[in-house]
């Protein structure tokens, strides 16, 4: 039966400061923009979800491609996953240093490999063969990024309180601009894909959660679609995608799944971060418990983005000012 298709996105969840908002919520139409051309001419899911996440691996004011926190020896090291949730085909890459597009490396993965998940040089070795270039590293670097490391390592070396995720702090709620989508095409497939530089000033060879199956990301068309960012480390130890997607399948809606699942993240894994998550009859539910999260909706009415901001109470309850209605309320 055919559906109403729904892009939604996340472009991070953290404290992002006032003067970048703009510049991510137009990273974020933007990609919903690339997404949703894909889905009105009546695309897949997953190709929608590749497009967006790659629009937003190409706009330097996410943390993911060019453009992402570096690690503590200044490179950039990149994960992604993507995920259809029709066939449960998923692609993931991690530690790839010499790719512009990993969640297009990911793609491939999913559509050429036996395999599901690929690492390092044999992740730039598999894409190359598949016909993607490779680059040199210091093209995925900006100089700002290289100041905010010198800035982090200078804190670190002052024992500073971990700000950058890295260090195991609880109470760390700063930077992180990881990037994913999830979407529900006409012929009511779901997709989901999500994109990383992962943390600022994470050791070489660190992997967090986004291109983790069922941790930063998950599909399957009998229970939801999934998108997460923030803290890795909690987020890897809980499952969370597939945590989430197991309640949407249990009957709650994704509504009420979303905070609920943010809930728990603080609440068992001390851990921050913000999620997306789409059912199969288009439901959705969007959350966070870091100050801020950037996200992107689009529906056949047309596109919306915003900055969801959260009014900490002393519970440490969720209280998401400016979450999209959802039309069925
Ligand atoms: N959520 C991205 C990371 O921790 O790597």
């Amino acid at each position: 039966m055919p559906r109403s298709p729904i892009l939604v996105l996340h472009g991070g969840a953290w404290d992002i400061p006032a003067d970048l908002l703009d510049a991510h919520e137009q990273g974020v139409f933007d990609a919903l923009q690339e997404g949703w051309r894909i889905i009105e001419r009546g695309g897949t899911a997953l190709d929608a979800v590749e497009a967006a996440v790659t629009t937003m691996e190409n706009d330097p004011a996410f943390d993911a491609g060019r453009g992402s926190f570096l690690t503590r020896d200044g490179r950039v090291q990149l994960d992604a996953l993507i995920m259809d949730g029709a066939t449960l085909r998923a692609g993931g890459v991690a530690c790839v240093e010499r790719i512009r597009n990993p969640i297009q490396a990911a793609r491939l993965v999913l559509d050429k490999s036996p395999h599901v998940y690929f690492v390092g040089p044999g992740a730039e070795a598999f894409a190359q063969a598949q016909g993607m270039t490779l680059i040199d590293n210091s093209e995925l670097i900006l100089d700002r990024e290289r100041q905010r490391l010198a800035e982090a390592q200078a804190r670190e070396q002052a024992g500073a309180p971990d700000q950058t995720f890295s260090g195991g702090s609880t109470s760390n709620q700063d930077s992180h601009d990881t990037v994913g989508a999830v979407a529900l095409d006409s012929d009511g497939r779901l997709a989901a894909a999500t994109s990383t530089g992962g943390t600022l000033n994470k050791d070489p060879g660190r992997v967090g959660d986004s291109s983790l199956i069922g941790c930063g990301c998950y599909a399957d068309n009998a229970s939801a679609a999934v998108s997460l960012t923030g803290w890795g480390e909690p987020i890897m130890k809980l499952v969370l995608g597939k945590w989430a997607t197991d309640r949407v399948l249990a009957g709650r809606s994704p509504e009420q799944v979303a905070p609920e699942a943010m809930a728990y993240l603080l609440r068992r894994a001390g851990g921050h971060g913000g999620i997306i998550l789409l059912a199969p009859d288009g439901r959705y539910g969007l959350a966070h418990n870091t100050p801020r999260m950037a996200w992107g909706l689009h529906t056949a009415d047309g596109p919306r983005t915003g900055t969801l901001v959260r009014e900490q109470d002393e519970n440490e309850t969720d209280t998401d000012q400016g979450a999209p209605a959802p039309p069925w309320n």
